[in-house]
């Protein structure tokens, strides 16, 4: 009976690049979905961008764009990565989708209806300026054990101390600069410390559906028997917020992690739609289907403990497995910018093209457990030379040429002592259970085992010798198409890891699909295969330098996925000459503050000008005018801070009296850009 099953891998934030360290994972589940299909059972793959919270609409903001906008071409920047890595998902959507607002709603008003849900009052940092609550990580200050500046609201990144924002000293906000104020604000929470949620989690995360590092993980976080160590969780956030509002709870949000997996379930509606797939087979408790999350070892407890006791609490079932992976280095190390080693995954494909390369070094490294997988660059270009290139793809190109010349195509019989030497000496099922328990690395050293025999077998009989001698013809044949067969074997194999090489190989070959039940049959005497086109080049070490070299931070012109495009044309630009050298004390004759906009208005009648009310920690703020109404609206300028020369005397114009002047870039293409100071600057600062 083939097995039903429901694979998702974690969503992606729709505020940042996929890059190399997010690829373990998509590969990693899409090889097991693929290698589920092959072994026909039903196997359905989805996954969504995960769109909500507070750095998406800050950011959509920044860019001054909505943050639908935003979400809308990040989703296909995703996508289009995700399709280049061969990432083949039955269904990706978004989590800002109808069918996940509904998903969301229905399982909080059930959770409300069982109790569940508990509103309280709590206090919190807010921003004046931006006239918004403040979520931890866009407070800032001082830390409170170790007195390192710029530190943010949960934890020290210099001593590692984790404190509570209020602990923070001088607090100040990361998005306008503001001090913060603590305001009041009913906040709703999912009554985690309910017995119920208790008893149930406990039983649930022993009941095998967690890696035994998990589980132990769980035990810690669940605390002794008896003990009542979970929180409730506070599942709401006060707008301004993107998100789905709670039902009957105006101007309240759902906190993206509540929408977030319900987002699995919204985008498999969303295949149900399209293919007649039913629904409830899937979700509903009592389910039989098997339902598997692939998550990094960083999101556990939202998946361990916060999902099943929401499913287990609103009528659905809850996750068969949860295959928790560990973190990417590169070369040994955290991925860097400055070391070049921060790799999107669009900068691999503009230097590497070739993605099953990555595909294969992350197989040959990933064994289903929790611990982190190393790229060793060096490692990677030696791994895909000597086994893809050196031992796999060595047998075609070895062999194809010969039927193709001399036998016009067409394959003989195989080698029936070899085979069945090959056949006992290799265990089919091995490879199978390998890659059903995630063990690829495992699976790969069996699979080259078998190449390296296939080579061994045609180094002994030395094809290229035969073809010069007379009367070898018959055996020469037998040879070539025995090699083949096995060549198809390995390809079988390697079908999950390398899809379009393997479509290549079936071309190639001339044969339908292969699946897992065609293994071990020899291809059949008189079948005609296509002539042998180059299936594989080995991999350039320079490309790997070129690749690096581009990532480094300090050559980058911009951090978006296009930067290397942008690269040249920027190179081609003529800029304004450099102007005459000045020395340092002429430079420090101009006194630039950091200065914020407290307001900013038309002026009627300029139709260049902006009128701009700037702090620069003096008593009263300042007025300025700057020509900068044809790149800016007002209204967004409002709270954002900027640079300005404080010291330049006042000039009396038709509108009023200008007091200072604010920086902005423009050059010879259109556009004019103000400067902003990095988060944490305070108004009044001196620029030197
Ligand atoms: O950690 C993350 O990148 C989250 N966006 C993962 C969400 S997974 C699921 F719960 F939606
Ligand atoms: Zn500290």
């Amino acid at each position: 009976m083939p097995r039903k099953i429901l694979v998702t891998s974690a969503l992606p934030y729709a505020n940042g690049s996929i890059h190399l360290g997010h690829l373990v994972e998509y590969i990693q589940t899409d090889i097991w979905v693929r290698f589920q299909k092959m072994r026909g059972n039903t196997c359905h793959y989805v996954c969504a961008d995960d769109t909500h919270g507070t750095p998406i609409m800050l950011r959509a903001e920044k860019e001054g764009v909505t943050p639908e906008q935003l979400i809308a071409r990040v989703w296909q920047e995703h996508f289009d990565d995700f399709s280049a890595f061969h990432v083949n998902f039955d269904n990706y959507g978004s989590t800002n989708s109808a069918e996940n607002k509904e998903s969301a709603q229905s399982i909080y008003r059930t959770l409300k209806a069982n109790g569940l849900i508990e509103v309280r009052s709590i206090e919190q940092y807010f921003d004046p300026v931006k006239n918004m609550f403040l979520p931890d990580r866009f407070i800032k200050g001082e830390c409170p054990k170790c007195h390192a500046k710029d530190q943010y609201g949960d934890n020290c990144e210099v001593c590692g101390a984790a404190y509570a924002p209020t602990d923070l000293i001088e607090p100040f906000s990361a998005v306008s600069g503001a001090k913060p104020e603590l305001r009041n604000s009913d906040h709703y929470f999912f009554k985690l410390s309910d017995p119920r949620c208790q008893n149930f989690l406990r039983e649930w995360t022993r009941g095998g559906s967690l890696q035994p590092e998990a589980a132990n993980k769980m035990q810690e976080w669940l605390g002794a028997e008896g003990e009542n160590k979970l929180t409730d969780w506070d599942i709401s956030r006060d707008a301004p917020y993107f998100g789905f509002e709670i039902p009957d709870a105006p101007g309240k949000y759902f906190y993206v992690w509540l929408d977030a997996p319900v987002g699995y379930m919204g985008s498999f509606k969303q295949l149900c739609a399209k293919t007649g797939i039913a629904f409830d087979d899937y979700w509903k408790q009592g389910s039989d289907a098997e339902l598997y999350h692939f998550i990094g070892k960083d999101i556990l407890y939202f998946h361990a403990l916060f999902w099943p006791a929401m499913l287990q609490h609103a009528g659905f079932r809850t996750p068969t497995k949860l295959f928790a992976h560990g973190f990417l280095t590169v070369n040994g190390e955290k991925m860097s910018k400055s070391r070049g080693t921060f790799i999107t995954a669009r900068s691999y494909v503009d230097h590497i093209k070739n993605t099953e390369y990555l595909r294969y070094y992350y197989a040959a490294k990933l064994n289903g457990t929790m611990e982190d997988i190393d790229l060793n660059l060096e490692d990677f270009v030696a791994k895909v030379n000597s086994d893809l290139i050196g031992k796999y793809i060595n047998i075609a190109s070895r062999c194809a040429g010969f039927i193709s010349k001399k036998f016009d195509g067409k394959l003989g019989d195989c080698d029936a002592a070899a085979s069945s030497e090959f056949r006992s000496a290799f265990n089919d099922n091995e490879i199978a259970r390998c890659f059903e328990e995630r063990d690829f690395a495992r699976a790969l050293r069996e699979i080259m085992r078998l190449a390296d025999m296939a080579n061994q077998y045609i180094a002994e009989k030395a094809p290229w010798a035969m073809a010069k001698q007379e009367g070898k013809e018959a055996e020469l044949h037998v040879v070539c198409s025995t090699a083949l067969t096995l060549f198809r074997d390995l390809t079988l194999y390697l079908k999950p890891v390398l899809p379009e090489l393997a479509a290549q190989v079936e071309s190639f070959l001339n044969i339908a699909p292969i699946t897992w039940s065609g293994a071990w049959q020899p291809l059949p005497a008189g079948h005609t295969i296509n002539t042998y086109q180059h299936l594989a080049t080995r991999l350039d070490p320079k490309l790997i330098e070129a690749m690096v070299a581009a990532n480094q931070e300090s050559l980058k012109p911009m951090t978006d996925s296009h930067s290397e495009t942008r690269h040249a044309e920027h190179q081609q630009r003529q800029i304004e000459p450099i102007a005459e050298t000045i020395n340092i004390d002429d430079f420090g004759k101009i006194d630039l503050r950091v200065a914020r906009i407290v307001n900013a208005e038309h002026v009627e009648t300029a139709n260049k000008l902006l009128k701009l009310t700037l702090d620069i920690g003096e008593e009263k703020p300042r007025t300025a005018f700057a020509g900068i109404k044809s790149a800016y609206d007002p209204e967004k300028l409002k709270g954002r801070m900027t640079v300005m020369v404080a010291n330049l005397a006042p000039r009396k114009m038709k509108f009023g009296l200008s007091e200072g002047m604010v920086l902005a870039a423009s050059g010879s293409e259109p556009g004019l850009f103000i400067l902003s100071p990095d988060d944490g600057a305070q108004p009044g600062m001196r620029i030197k």
